[in-house]
């Protein structure tokens, strides 16, 4: 795909432990993938993005990585992912691989050589005689004591994933040869786990904080970047895309504009901690609209002629978004829709995730032992040891566990929603009998082709990858009503993000003849006033 291209083009998540297992298992495999390739090419995406399948101990579902060369068992053969990558080809979609190097599995080969004290592999690991305060993004202090050596080593995440020592030249310089042997295999597209912590300030000071400021956006990140792109990315046909952590937009401008020669695209997160009450996830809590649109807008405009974004709702670390921004019991299939609309007429590249483009909800599980995720479980235990009761902590897991979206693929009304034949890891959520693809697919109605229509029209209309964005809506308690405009064409998007009617004026030169698209069947324009039903969203285009 050329340069131009890839802009135009829309991104499927895959998180294939719950996506399809043929053969019967209690996880998805990548025979799975491949064998829902027809599905995909008729939504009309043009990558797959897929979530680790690299061999692992799955103590963080793949995110914990012990060999980047060999495939996981449970997921199949290498193989299965040459024919993956040669099935998807066929049907001009490009596979994207997560690459997880901020840190490896504390089974990788490496790391049991660092353990060891092996000359050329201690250094590959950041180990320190004192600790520091800092924590794990999972919960507790981010230093794990070794008794042998006397010595701490760093865990950002869970104290089975070790960050690796970016200042090491010879580390960096593997991993780069293991992302050029991915390459060569034919991947398209390479998304960058954590990518924005893998410099380290050096001095390792205390914090008053949780420590972040002293990684995020570390002090090399943008020349280690710049020196990834000349050894694995430059002059080849592939698309990047960084996930950034607790970043700002002044440095995603850098990540992703072009002249830098960095990466192609970048992942922040800032748009989905609008329901963390002062900054803190594991709390129950409705989510602010008006900051919403705020965030996204300073997105929109501050990225706009310098860098790109990739503009998302959902993915696997998140709940599922038409029960966290949309009405997942009323207006299901409405709101879903409207929230498609609004996120696919913004600038940058949509990533759907597997499910969304059928309306799928979180599962509403009760029980803790419905949960699997290992953020959950280690946060469910800590903050009841800090003496939140039992009560709250589900209500917050409830609403912001990461399993939300964890749950087996909907495909069709039979047991286990067709997921397997066999017994899932986790439970389908209970409303599978309505909520499925098989279903979606008859109806022409559905979720899914209101997402089919969005995704063809990126194609079609320049503007939606060209045009400047201005809100028009900043204060508004219910409406999101946006422009994106070029010299020859202009888009306006306008959605009702609530239940109760309401009414906008939109500007002048705008007809029902202009509407690409629309989750009601008639748009109750009179004049240029727009009356919006329950999470109406309305996409009109004018040349
Ligand atoms: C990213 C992944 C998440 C994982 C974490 C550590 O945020 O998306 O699933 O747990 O990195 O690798």
């Amino acid at each position: 795909m050329t340069q131009q291209n890839w802009r135009k083009s829309v991104v499927y998540q895959i998180y294939p432990k719950s996506f399809y297992s043929p053969e019967g298992n209690a996880t998805g495999s990548i025979k799975g993938v491949t064998a829902k390739l027809d599905y995909l090419a008729e939504l009309g995406i043009e990558y797959i993005w897929m979530t680790p399948v690299y061999k692992s101990p799955q103590n963080d579902n793949g995110y914990d990585v012990s060999d980047y060369y060999a495939i996981d068992p449970s997921y199949g053969t290498m193989d299965d992912l040459d024919e993956l990558i040669r099935e998807a080809e066929a049907r001009g979609i490009g596979l994207m691989m997560d690459i997880v190097v901020n840190h490896s599995s504390t089974e990788h080969e490496w790391f049991q050589k660092s353990l060891a004290g092996d000359e050329r592999y201690r250094d590959y690991y950041i180990w320190r005689d004192e600790p520091t305060n800092w924590e794990s993004k999972f919960g507790g202090n981010a230093w794990k004591y070794d008794e042998k050596s006397g010595q701490y080593f760093l865990h950002l995440f869970d104290e089975t994933q070790a960050d690796l020592n970016w200042e090491n030249e010879q580390m960096r310089e593997d991993v780069y040869e293991m992302m050029r042997f991915w390459r060569e295999k034919g991947i398209k597209g390479f998304r960058l786990d954590v990518i924005n912590l893998i410099s380290k300030q050096q001095d390792f000071p205390e914090d008053d904080s949780d420590g972040r400021k002293f990684y995020t956006d570390g002090p090399r990140i943008h020349e280690f970047l710049k020196e990834m792109n000349e050894e694995v990315f430059e002059g080849h046909d592939v698309i990047t895309v960084g996930e950034m952590s607790s970043t700002t937009l002044d440095h995603c401008v850098r990540y992703s504009n072009p002249d830098e020669k960095e990466l192609s695209m970048t992942f922040s997160f800032h748009h989905l901690k609008v329901d963390y009450p002062n900054g803190e996830k594991f709390v129950a809590a409705p989510f602010d609209f008006v900051q919403l649109k705020d965030i996204m807008s300073t997105w929109q405009e501050g990225m706009h002629g310098k860098g790109w974004n990739a503009i998302f709702w959902c993915n696997h670390d998140q709940p599922r978004v038409v029960s966290r921004f949309g009405n997942d019991t009323d207006h299901r299939v409405e709101s879903a829709k409207m929230l498609a609309t609004v996120l696919h007429g913004l600038q940058g590249t949509p990533y759907i995730y597997q499910g969304e483009e059928i309306g799928m909800t979180n599962p509403g599980f009760d029980s803790l032992d419905e949960y699997r995720d290992i953020e959950t479980l280690n946060i469910y235990k800590l903050k009841r040891e800090q003496g939140v009761s039992h009560e709250d902590m589900m209500a917050a897991i409830k609403q912001k566990s990461r399993d939300n979206s964890r749950t087996p693929m909907q495909w069709d009304a039979t047991p286990h929603a067709g997921f397997t034949s066999g017994t899932p890891w986790i439970n389908v959520a209970p409303n599978y009998t309505d909520v499925n693809v098989e279903t979606a697919l008859d109806d022409p109605n559905s979720v899914f082709y209101h997402y089919k229509n969005l995704i063809s029209l990126r194609k079609e209309l320049d503007v939606l990858t060209d045009g400047d964005y201005t809100l028009l809506t900043p204060d508004a308690l219910d409406v999101w009503a946006y422009t994106r405009k070029t010299d020859e064409e202009e888009v306006l998007v306008v959605a009702n993000f609530y239940g109760p009617e309401t009414t906008y004026e939109i500007p002048e030169g705008f007809t029902r003849a202009d509407v690409v698209s629309h989750n009601y069947d008639v748009p109750q324009l009179d004049g240029t006033t727009l009356s919006l039903r329950a999470y109406e969203a309305i996409m009109f285009y004018k040349k």
